[in-house]
């Protein structure tokens, strides 16, 4: 198992340039399923989650290749519609595979995902949505078998109670090529569903008011290839820029996306540091101890502050001058992070949503464990800033969600290694 081990205390400085979004191209991929062609996808993240994906691509009969940042899918024939348990657990999104395979043949099987780092995911809101649209789905031991009474979905009227981001997509995947108009009210806005929406219509698809939380999707018979650039990552630039923060240092982050990151740069630019933006730039400097965040964080549905920049943040403002509170109204089981940030010498309390964050003087080296996606992005940002050694373990986490994270560490003057 690979580990990475690293000597904290240097001011990180330099230019990076973002990968694309893993949480775009994984809804892009299933959504490629649906185009009867070829399709070109530039920008793709290299990482482990992208690979499941076009594993399970070519496991449904599609022909899809990986090549530097690009993935190109020929999905000219899909002959199978079951997606093996083995590949369902590989990747927990591979759930949004669901709406595509119904949007293409009308049935498909799939496996619950099951549990997974952030606690249990129910997929109720999905289940629901996709039987409004005709579609029969069975639990069959573990298994569940979707089939469209008529070979096509229909479309419905969705009101979602909460603007989950994986219902929105599989109910758009599914309506694009369902019979007649679907509308979703209270739908997820973040930009990865507007990135999703605008891959679709370069294909062919009707879909209006798409990034607001009322979409209406009127279902065509069929969608073409075409060749799409993916949005850069909101959450890997929340990422280095809480780590560069952190370390009191300078970053230039290149091919950025500025709007989509506003919500996260508000509450980081209280920490003190000095950021301003141009045309795809993101400029950050932060010359002296951060500053605790005075206004609670707290965790929302895009346009609020990012679930997913949570733990980063908190590592970041945990040698920060003052008490920080968060609260995570997203998911029940984020803050798994927080015992390794304590054994690494920050004072965090944790009570149900809420977590207390009380600055320290420093942080110190320690052997951790990664958890979770973020939660291990926020050990290595901690450990980044502390004095000392550490090792982070179970780093196939950090894998899922970024590209090469020790190249981009060490390019800023970092000290790490992977071993
Ligand atoms: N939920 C239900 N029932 C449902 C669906 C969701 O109760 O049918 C609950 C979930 O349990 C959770 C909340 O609603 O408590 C939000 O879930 P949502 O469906 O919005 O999240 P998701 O689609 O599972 C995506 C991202 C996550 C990100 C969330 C929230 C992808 C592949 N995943 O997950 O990203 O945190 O939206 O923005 O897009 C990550 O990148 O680290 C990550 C976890």
């Amino acid at each position: 198992m690979q580990k990475f081990i690293i000597n904290g205390g240097r001011r990180l400085r330099g230019e990076l340039d973002l990968q694309g979004s893993k949480n775009s191209s994984l809804p892009i991929m299933a959504a490629s399923l649906l185009c009867c062609g070829e399709c070109m996808l530039r920008n793709c993240p290299n990482l482990t989650d992208v690979y499941a994906a076009s594993r399970i691509l070519n496991c449904v009969g599609c022909r899809c290749n990986f090549f530097d940042n690009n993935v190109s899918v020929d999905s000219s024939v899909v002959e199978e519609t079951t997606v093996s348990e083995d590949l369902m657990r590989e990747m927990r999104s591979s759930i949004i595979f669901m709406g595509a395979m119904l949007g293409r043949t009308g049935e498909c099987t799939v496996s619950i995902p099951g549990g997974c780092e952030l606690g249990p995911r129910p997929i109720d809101m999905h289940l629901a949505a996709l039987r409004k649209m005709g579609v029969d789905i069975r639990d069959n031991g573990g298994s569940i078998v979707c089939k469209a009474s008529s070979g096509r979905a229909k479309g419905a009227k969705i009101n979602l109670a909460f603007p989950s981001v994986g219902a929105t997509e599989n109910i758009i995947l599914c309506a694009v090529t369902a019979d007649g108009e679907t509308v979703i009210n209270n739908a997820a806005r973040e930009p990865e569903i507007r990135d999703l929406c605008d891959f679709l219509m370069n294909c062919g698809a009707d879909i209006r008011n798409d990034g607001e939380s009322r979409i209406i999707i009127n279902g065509k018979q069929q969608l073409h290839g075409c060749e799409y650039t993916i949005m850069p990552d909101r959450i890997v630039a929340a990422t280095y820029l809480s780590m560069v923060a952190a370390t009191r240092g300078e970053l230039i982050l290149t091919n950025a996306c500025i709007p989509e990151i506003e919500p996260f740069l508000s509450v980081l630019e209280q920490t003190g540091c000095s950021i301003y933006t141009s045309e795809k730039k993101i400029y950050l400097r932060s010359g002296s101890r951060l500053r605790a965040v005075r206004d609670r964080i707290r965790t929302m549905p895009h346009p609020g502050f990012p679930t997913d920049a949570q733990a980063v943040l908190m590592a970041a403002i945990s040698a920060a001058d003052g008490t920080s509170v968060f609260e995570e109204n997203i998911f029940d089981c984020r803050y798994r992070h927080t015992d390794a940030l304590i054994k690494m010498g920050a004072d965090i309390q944790v009570l149900g949503k809420v977590a207390v964050v009380k600055g320290v003087e420093k942080l110190h080296g320690a052997k951790v464990e990664a958890t979770d996606l973020r939660g291990g992005a926020a050990m290595v940002i901690a450990a980044l800033c502390a004095e000392g050694n550490s090792e982070i373990t179970k780093i196939c986490h950090i894998d899922r969600g970024y590209e090469n994270m020790e190249k981009a560490v060490s390019l800023l003057g970092g000290d790490i290694r992977r071993n």
